[in-house]
């Protein structure tokens, strides 16, 4: 494997962006991902809506928009898995580029607007999947070109419910015009109504009953965030993800890639994650669990993040710079943290710095591979999703 990895690297790294996430998919269809074979601490397992985690660390949405390689991911050690955004027609997405690695910034911007092989193969992927390594989910969205959201909604919820444990309703992605506005909350009661009678009414059909998951984003102003937290739990949703990107430019940044325009992740998205969950977990008061998401690369930021409100925490950009194997490392740095303050189990750690001081933005422990001293070990998979984006000396976006 390591002679795959590296006999691929230079190639990789030479090609855009967009082809290297390509390649990293098609590296991990043919089974040359990595395997966290290790058990998981058991102060990680917990469990969410009756859904057993061996442990709370996720893949977030957009790693696997078609659900081509669930398994592979649950391999590599994450305790949960999100394929999608997947609209109900197929559709192109935006312009390429649409894809700008930030390595100054440890940060991605993507522009990519759902691009999406629509339902019908998404659907026939994730029934096929292997069942039991973890709670697996679908991200959905509505077409660029619908007329009628709710409707699009809707169809990817009857769809998907037969073969998924969890739903997350995405109306929070940057990059489809209008989708931001069904934030609103006349807009969303109405649609997170419509959403749970199509979940109820596929339920009754297939005897599963998904929980449904808004995904939010992190631009809302003023008490914004807090009233969406309302109107979900009006409409009777299960839990909110917490956040997407942002388009937002947070000072401090000194990547030129920062100026291209759509959804900013990773390191500059943490502050304004852990502040996001820290509220909506103070105004929900843990009625309604959080999947606390944005900017997470290390077991300490994952700590932080439980502790802000977050039952589970899922991450993207930072495999991005650091490879899959940062999944084991956030799970072990993880345990040792809830050990080290005496919790038992993540669940007792959720929350714990709500009504207090706002924990610090950014944790002051080192990351992963400065305290170890050695780098994360790179296996092949790591190589094509490094390569996901050029490396230095190989930008295609100045
Ligand atoms: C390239 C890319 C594509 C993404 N696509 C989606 C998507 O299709 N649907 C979605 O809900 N979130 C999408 N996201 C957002 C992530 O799921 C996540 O919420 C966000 O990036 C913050 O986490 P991170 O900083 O760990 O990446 C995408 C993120 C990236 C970097």
């Amino acid at each position: 494997m390591a002679d795959i990895h590296s006999s691929l690297m230079p190639f990789l790294r030479m090609l855009p962006p967009e082809a290297s996430h390509r390649l990293a998919i098609s590296a991990l269809k043919w089974g040359l991902g990595p395997r966290d074979r290790s058990p998981d601490d058991p102060v990680l397992a917990t469990s969410v809506w009756g859904l057993d985690f061996r442990n709370p660390v996720g893949l977030a949405a957009g790693f696997d928009k078609g659900a081509e390689v669930p398994d592979a991911m649950m391999a590599a050690g994450f305790g949960f898995a999100e394929a999608g955004t997947v609209t109900p027609l197929p559709q192109p997405g935006n312009a390429r580029p649409r894809l700008f690695r930030l390595s100054a910034d440890q940060a991605v911007i993507n522009r990519f607007g759902f691009n999406s092989d629509g339902l019908e193969p998404f659907v026939r992927r994730i029934s096929q999947r292997r069942r039991g390594a973890g709670p697996f989910g679908a991200n959905i969205g509505r077409n660029k070109s619908s007329s009628n959201g709710a409707a699009d909604y809707e169809t990817c919820i009857e769809a998907v419910t037969p073969h998924v444990d969890f739903i997350v309703i995405n109306i929070s992605s940057p990059n489809t015009p209008g989708l931001r506005a069904m934030q609103e909350p006349e807009a969303l009661s109405r649609l997170l109504a419509s959403a749970v009678a199509a979940r109820n009414r596929a339920a009754a059909g297939c005897g599963r009953q998904p929980p449904l998951v808004t995904k939010i984003s992190p631009d809302l102003a003023g008490n914004e965030l807090e009233e969406l937290a309302d109107v979900a739990l009006d409409a009777g949703v299960d839990g909110l993800t917490v956040v997407n990107t942002t388009v937002a430019r947070p000072g401090g940044m000194s990547d030129p890639g920062r100026h291209e325009a759509g959804g900013l992740s990773g390191a500059p998205l943490f502050p304004m994650a852990i502040d996001a969950v820290g509220r909506v977990y103070g105004r929900t008061q843990g009625r309604i669990p959080i999947i606390g998401s944005g900017g997470i690369a290390s077991g300490a930021e994952a700590y932080t993040m439980i502790r802000a409100g977050a039952s589970l925490i899922q991450f993207y950009t930072a495999m991005v710079f650091h490879g899959p194997g940062l999944v084991r490392q956030i799970k072990s740095d993880l345990a040792r943290h809830l050990q080290r303050d005496g919790f038992a189990a993540v669940a007792d750690a959720v929350g714990t710095d709500a009504g207090r001081k706002r924990p610090p933005a950014r944790p002051d422990a080192p990351r992963p591979e400065e305290a170890s001293g050695t780098r994360i070990p790179v296996p092949a998979f790591a190589g094509a999703v490094a390569a996901h984006y050029p490396g230095e000396g190989a930008e295609a976006h100045p």
